[in-house]
């Protein structure tokens, strides 16, 4: 083996790579919970890839056999519906280990330099996962599929001047069609994932550069032993690949449990509108697109005024935009000297919660019907207007509360 490896590296440098990211990797010895969904997150990247490869053999990308081909791997293609339910529980699962991932990262300061780039990439990689989402939600072509996609494609519409010519477009035709299907199958099977997996080689590159934050937000490589290894850090392998490992197992069975006893997750994972075909003349009653959308579909709708210039809709497409937009520039909004939760003032740990809450009642909100009265005495749309702007307070306000918080001295090495 070990002449073999010469042989190897002599030509590439395998032991190189593997030393420098994995063996000899030091990585904050203090990690807890937070610190799995990255490693997660990888494992649903490859799951939705090798179940996306067998679905492509039996699915059909016509909009004449595209729901049959799907009905088809359900009921006769062998073990069709585990790939399919895998796949479809791999999508929503995908979102909830992102979000995850995410949040973590506003616990702990994680933007915060020299971390900008991790996360700026990531952000990169939310809007990629978001389009590679939606598209891929197109392919069954049943009704919610294609309202949905007709909804979210005439958004651009709103844009001023060219928005109706872009439109169509992005359709290759007037309404959602079949030249819509086979250019959402193409990236949705080719383009996005392969954007997905060099962003993700590029946020680990960015990542292993500056090296990992950690609860307690301090830099780990401020104290180093004799031989340069920070005194607070553990090689990644064998302790963290263990540690992930245990992580990966936990996440398994929660997974399998769904896919085997729950696979629509009660309609929030697959919805019951989109076991019916795609029908041009009937829109379903709420169109409402899956959960990992709803906050950011909220805000669209939670934007009524008509007296706005250029109309209501616009406006609700620019603060879509925005609500997104504002999460890229959290690096620079955040003024505070610490990275870490553990010791911020109340300041932010108030804005964070209220930001999840609002977060939250936005997502709840974007699956009703925003006329009705589902909360106490106001129409949801209301709601979601309060909810709105807490959302963008959040972000404005940043500079200012975190600048005058009372932060806590942070510990010069990591607390265990
Ligand atoms: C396919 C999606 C993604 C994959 C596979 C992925 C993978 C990873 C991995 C393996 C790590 C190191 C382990 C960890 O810290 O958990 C990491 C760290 C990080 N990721 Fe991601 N990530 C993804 C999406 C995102 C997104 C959407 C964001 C934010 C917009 C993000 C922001 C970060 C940050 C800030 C860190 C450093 C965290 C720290 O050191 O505290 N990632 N990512």
């Amino acid at each position: 083996m070990s002449r073999f490896m010469e042989w190897v590296d002599a030509r590439f440098p395998a032991t190189k790579v593997w030393q420098e990211h994995m063996a000899q990797y030091y990585a904050p010895k203090n990690f807890n919970f937070w610190y799995y969904f990255g490693s997660l997150a990888i494992l649903v990247l490859v799951i939705q890839i090798l179940t996306g490869i067998f679905l492509t053999m039996h699915y059909k990308p016509d909009s004449q056999l595209a729901f049959a081909s799907v009905e088809y791997i359900m009921r006769d293609v062998p073990w069709g519906w585990f790939i399919r339910y895998m796949h479809s529980t791999g999508a929503s699962l995908f979102f909830v280990v992102v979000y995850l991932h995410m949040f973590r990262a506003l616990l702990y300061g994680s933007f915060k330099g020299p971390r900008e780039l991790v996360w700026l990439i990531g952000m990169v990689i939310f809007v990629a996962l978001m389009a590679e989402a939606f598209m891929g939600y197109l392919l069954p072509w049943g009704n919610m599929s294609y309202w949905g996609a007709q909804v979210i494609i005439s958004l651009f519409g709103a844009i001023p001047v060219i928005g109706d010519g872009l439109a169509e477009w992005i359709r290759g035709d007037f309404v959602v069609s079949d030249a819509t299907l086979n250019r959402f199958f193409a990236f949705h099977v080719i383009l996005l994932p392969l954007l997905l997996v060099l962003l993700v080689y590029l946020h680990i590159v960015a990542l292993h550069k500056v090296g990992s934050n950690n609860p307690d937000g301090v830099e780990i490589k401020k104290h180093k032993d004799g031989e340069g290894r920070p005194l607070d850090g553990i090689p990644f392998h064998p302790y963290y690949t263990v540690k992930d490992l245990f992580g990966a197992m936990v996440f398994l069975v929660i997974y399998f449990a769904i896919v085997f006893f729950v696979p629509e997750f009660g309609g929030w994972f697959l919805e019951k509108d989109n076991f019916a075909p795609a029908d041009i003349l009937q829109t379903p009653p709420d169109i409402v697109p899956l959960w990992y959308f709803t906050p950011f579909y909220s805000i669209l709708r939670a934007v009524t005024w008509e007296w706005l210039p250029g109309g209501a809709k616009l406006w609700g497409v620019i603060a879509m935009g925005a609500s997104i937009a504002m999460l890229f520039l959290l690096p620079w909004l955040d003024r505070a000297r610490v990275r870490s939760i553990r010791y911020r003032g109340w300041m932010y740990k108030t804005a964070l919660a209220i930001f999840v809450v609002a977060f939250v009642i936005l997502g709840y909100l974007g699956t009703k019907n925003p006329t009705r009265i589902d909360l106490f005495a106001f129409q949801n749309v209301y709601w979601a207007q309060v909810c709105m702007i807490l959302y963008f307070l959040f972000f404005l306000l940043m500079p200012w509360y975190t600048s005058r918080d009372a932060t806590k001295p942070e510990p010069d090495r990591v607390t265990h």
